[in-house]
């Protein structure tokens, strides 16, 4: 196989390492397109190119592999391949998350194949295996920490008491967080893998900006000390449900979670994912999720698979019985905030405990999606909200005004 090499950083310079010492896949890089010609690079001079034509439209290159930071250019690279009857590998989760329903389509339409194990939790075989193994009847959900930056940096912060800004720098520098940190941090990277997941757990397309999802960047030392007064660990999580209605409920969003839950032993850049089917119950998948030579293991095992013409058949995208999402359903959350004018308690269904202290106030309560999304307070940067362990509920019916009322006073609140 003669690959032409998108993207010389962190994963690209891995698999030309890589590569160098796998002379049993029988692939080698023909030529490497970047971005700066003036950067020293730990490879000849002669492999590197800034022309993407010159990869484009070399007819003795069979692969494609697309590992750049930038996913406008991506795109262009990867649907040109496709339309080529090029096959293409990429890890880069924005852009497919972007353009999902169109790389699927130029795949079929062009007889090749596109995969990108790495684009998910890096060295976790996640897609192949929902795609494969998991029948879509039978998946109840799939919950994990699915982005290895933000997981460092809230177990540095968490256990080794780091500062948030000192704790990205380390993540940086380790080339675990993306290019652009706000990526990670606003929770932006874990949705792009969880429309992804979406497609492969469920059969749904989804577009990123549909689902529901929160970062870590509001988290108050509040939040942290709520953690472990209950023995709580603080996770960023990205989960999808599918509820009793057969509809989907998919979010990010920070979470408390029980010792007793495999994410707690998941620390700094690794990703763990629980999927939750009806026969198996309780199945749980754990590995890196960045960093060079992890995620570079997901490239190197498509590329593979495409010696044997692997493709995803995105099989659960044709069945009769289609899934949608809904955000249809209730969420038990802790918001903590400065100052009531922030929050409007009649948002919730109820509020079963709530705390003021000088600095920080905090509450727990039930809260309709919809509701949640279009509260103002929930874009607030002063307001942070965090789910409680189990925090899915459906409920048929809102409660009534009174009954809510008696819950505020209950908890406290005037
Ligand atoms: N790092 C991880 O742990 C990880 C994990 C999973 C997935 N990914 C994904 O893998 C992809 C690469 O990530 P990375 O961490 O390797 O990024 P990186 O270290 O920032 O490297 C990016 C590379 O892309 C090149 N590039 C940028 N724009 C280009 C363009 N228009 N044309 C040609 N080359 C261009 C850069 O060229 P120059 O060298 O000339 O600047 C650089 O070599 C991203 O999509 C990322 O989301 C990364």
């Amino acid at each position: 196989m003669q690959i032409g090499l998108f993207g010389f950083g962190v994963v690209g310079e891995g698999i030309y390492k890589v590569l160098q010492q796998t002379p049993s896949l029988s692939a080698s890089i023909k030529k490497v397109c970047i971005k700066h010609p003036d950067k020293e690079r730990n490879a000849p001079a002669s492999l590197f190119t800034t022309s993407y034509e010159e990869i484009l439209n070399d007819t003795e290159i069979d692969l494609i592999v697309e590992l750049i930071d930038d996913a406008k250019e991506a795109f262009k690279i990867v649907s040109t391949a496709l339309k080529n009857k090029i096959s293409v590998v990429s890890a880069n989760k924005k852009m497919i998350a972007e353009h999902l329903a169109t790389l699927i389509q130029l795949q079929n339409e062009n007889g090749v194949s596109f995969l990108y194990e790495a684009a998910v939790c890096g060295s976790i075989p996640i897609i192949r295996n929902l795609e494969e193994y998991y029948d879509n009847d039978l998946l109840q959900s799939v919950c994990g920490i699915v982005n290895g930056s933000t997981n460092y940096i809230l177990t540095k912060i968490i256990d080794e008491g780091l500062s948030y800004k000192d704790a990205l720098q380390k993540a940086q520098q380790l080339g675990f967080a993306e290019s652009n940190p706000a990526l990670d941090v606003e929770g932006l990277d874990p949705r792009n893998k969880l429309t992804i997941l979406l497609a492969h757990a469920y059969g749904i397309i989804s577009r990123p900006e549909e689902l529901l999802h929160l970062g870590i960047t509001r988290l108050h030392t509040t939040d942290t000390r709520f953690a472990e007064e209950k023995g709580y660990q603080l996770k960023l999580t990205a989960q999808a449900y599918k509820l009793s209605n057969g509809k989907v409920a998919a979010f990010v969003l920070p979470q408390f979670v029980k010792p007793e839950s495999q994410l707690v032993t998941v620390k700094n850049e690794y990703n763990g994912v629980i999927i939750e089917s009806k026969l198996a119950d309780k199945q749980f998948l754990y590995g890196k999720g960045a960093g060079r030579f992890p995620t570079s293991s997901a490239v190197i095992s498509d590329i593979s698979a495409l010696s044997y013409d692997y493709k995803y058949e995105y099989k659960k995208l044709n069945r009769k019985e289609k899934y949608t999402l809904t955000n249809n359903y209730y969420l038990k959350v802790f918001v903590s905030f400065n100052d009531w004018s922030e929050v409007n308690k009649w948002d919730f269904e109820q509020v079963s405990e709530f705390h003021s202290t000088e600095d920080r106030q905090y509450l727990l309560g039930l809260i309709h999606v919809e509701k949640l999304k279009s509260a103002s307070w929930f874009l607030d940067p002063s307001v942070s909200v965090v789910l409680l362990p189990e925090s899915i509920t459906e409920k048929e019916s809102i409660i009534s005004q009174s009954l809510k009322k008696v819950s505020l006073q209950l908890a406290g609140v005037n």
